[in-house]
């Protein structure tokens, strides 16, 4: 811990160069910009000044931001990673999804989401031939009103009983993801696998970080959805397995309780809802219902940005 106490001159001077440098952004001519500017001078300024950062700490730090540049690709993307740990991802999603009504609750997007994954029918397979157990998930998709919300389209996808997406292969495979439409009624369904928990990457700089702050790099078990109709915000969210004993150490605070389903066992063997074979495996199932809040209130602007076009 640094106890350095600087005296009234010295704060004085570090309080001279935060203003100065929050001036030079004054003629910025985007005022959204110089607002966004100003602050985060201020705020990492502060930061510097409360823990009394050293140099050494401060090459540290670019080093680590460096480290966090060389890995990332299209396909890796550790500074949305580097956000995810530090729970700042999960603030951004609660500041641009307030809560509206009963609408469910949004959540962490994570970085395994693909814009062109196969679309399914109704009661289809997600799952591509993916390693897991069978999970039959179904519900309705309405707005605030109750009313059913025909034609919503809805993105799925999650991680195999390996603990892998298919994107993690480095292969050209395409499995445990697909979009599908609610039908006339509102009503949608599909077999998925039964969610496993699982690590975020952490074989690079950020999973350094987690080491040393022994800090385990493990995702509760979950399911991902996006949820999108005409006039309507677009949800980004998950659900969560009840019972799972990580639902509250998720490396990225993505766990809401209103997000944690029942996801209940079936026997080998037994009746399957659409009287599909599962050739003598164990089966689960679950039920998520979602409300959506009208578009008007704020929207998920990174789901927007990589929302499929196709309907
Ligand atoms: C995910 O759930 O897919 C995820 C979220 C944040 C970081 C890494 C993975
Ligand atoms: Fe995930």
């Amino acid at each position: 811990m640094n106890e350095h106490t600087p005296s009234p001159q010295q704060r004085a001077r570090e309080e001279e160069l935060i203003e100065t440098v929050v001036g030079s952004f004054a003629a910025a001519p985007d005022a959204r910009l110089k607002e966004v500017m100003q602050a985060l001078t201020r705020h990492l300024h502060a930061f510097v000044r409360e823990v009394r950062l050293t140099e050494e700490e401060w090459a540290a730090g670019i080093a680590f931001l460096n480290a966090a540049g060389r890995i990332t690709d299209e396909r890796r993307q550790e500074f949305i990673l580097l956000s995810d740990v530090l729970g700042v991802s999960m603030q951004t999603v609660a500041v641009n999804n307030e809560a509206y009504g009963d609408a469910t609750e949004a959540t962490v997007f994570g970085p395994f989401f693909t814009e062109d994954a196969p679309f399914i029918e109704n009661g289809g397979d997600i799952t591509g031939g993916a390693p897991g157990r069978p999970c039959w998930v179904e519900g309705t998709v309405t707005d605030t009103t109750g009313a059913p919300v025909a034609g919503a389209r809805i993105e799925v996808w999650e991680a195999d009983e390996d603990g892998f997406y298919d994107v993690q292969y480095g292969d050209d495979r395409v499995a445990g993801r697909a979009h599908l439409y609610t039908d006339e009624d509102g009503r949608y369904r599909f077999w998925g696998l039964t969610p496993t928990p699982y690590p975020i990457p952490n074989d690079g700089p950020v999973g350094k970080l987690l080491d040393a702050v022994g800090r385990s790099p493990m995702r509760a078990s979950h399911l991902h959805f996006m949820v999108s109709a005409a006039q309507m915000r677009t949800l980004v969210t998950h659900i969560f397995v009840r019972g799972d004993e990580l639902l509250d150490r998720d490396s990225v605070f993505g766990v809401k309780e209103s997000l944690i389903m029942d996801f209940s066992e079936q026997a080998a063997g037994s009746e399957t809802p659409d009287g599909r074979d599962l050739g003598g495996r164990s089966w689960s199932r679950t039920r998520f219902d979602i409300v959506l809040a009208p578009a008007s209130e704020p929207t998920n602007t990174r789901a927007e940005a990589q929302k499929g076009t196709d309907r």
